[in-house]
């Protein structure tokens, strides 16, 4: 597993929030990067689900090279490659089935594999995974499961996602075993479409002085 964990550990501490990207044209991928630096949001994931996603990353990735610019939404071992060849510098999956488990654990970048329930975390654990996504957050559980799962898997931490606002930053964040969590609210696909990045800038800006309350 790659050793850029720490460094990777160090940009979320100074900011506990990963936008997750859906980029449908490569033109938006520069000006979106540049709004959430801009806010200081340095660990920016751009998921697989369009068709330019890795174009975007290659861009975002040659844009802002001392950001952390890496891919989610990867189901299999060539969309980690996919993500690894276009200068992604992080891996999200959303779900941790043994292949794909297989292929993170060889992956050269750091991989967050995607868990919901005790036994995936415990799947992933034995993989040698410590950090995971949980995934769907809110309706898997929220903060509460989390919460729960410190008791049994105390080497573990996550990056809750899926359902988390400005409103449930503070549940997620007051859990010492939650690293940073990801989620689009910051990113309003209507915003991006019609290229109103300085007013995602103002809400990843909010988003991150929140954190920073939370997390002084
Ligand atoms: C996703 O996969 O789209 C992420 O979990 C983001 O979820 P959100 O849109 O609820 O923040």
């Amino acid at each position: 597993m790659s050793t850029d964990w720490t460094a990777m550990k160090r940009a979320l501490v100074r900011c506990p929030i990963i936008p997750v990207l859906t980029v449908k044209d490569v033109a938006q991928a520069a000006p979106l990067a540049q709004a959430l630096v801009s806010a200081e949001m340095t660990v920016l994931e751009v998921t697989l689900r369009t068709d330019c996603a890795v174009d975007a990353i290659r861009i975002m990735a040659a844009a802002k090279p001392d950001a952390w610019v890496g891919g989610g939404t990867a189901l299999a071992a060539a969309d980690i490659e996919r993500i690894i060849g276009a200068g992604g510098r992080f891996v999200v999956t959303p779900g941790a089935p043994a292949r794909l488990l297989a292929a993170a654990v060889a992956a050269a970048v750091p991989v967050i594999p995607g868990i919901a329930t005790v036994t995936e975390a415990l799947t992933a654990r034995d993989a040698g995974f410590r950090f995971m996504k949980f995934f769907p957050a809110g309706p898997a559980g929220g903060a509460a499961a989390l919460k729960a799962f410190a008791g049994p898997l105390p080497d573990l931490v996550f990056c809750p996602t899926g359902g988390v606002s400005l409103d449930n930053l503070a549940d997620y964040l007051s859990l010492p075993n939650v690293v940073a969590v990801g989620g689009s609210w910051m990113v309003p696909e209507n915003l991006i479409t019609q290229g109103r990045f300085d007013e995602i800038a103002v809400l990843a800006r909010r988003a991150v002085d929140r954190a920073r309350q939370l997390r002084p």
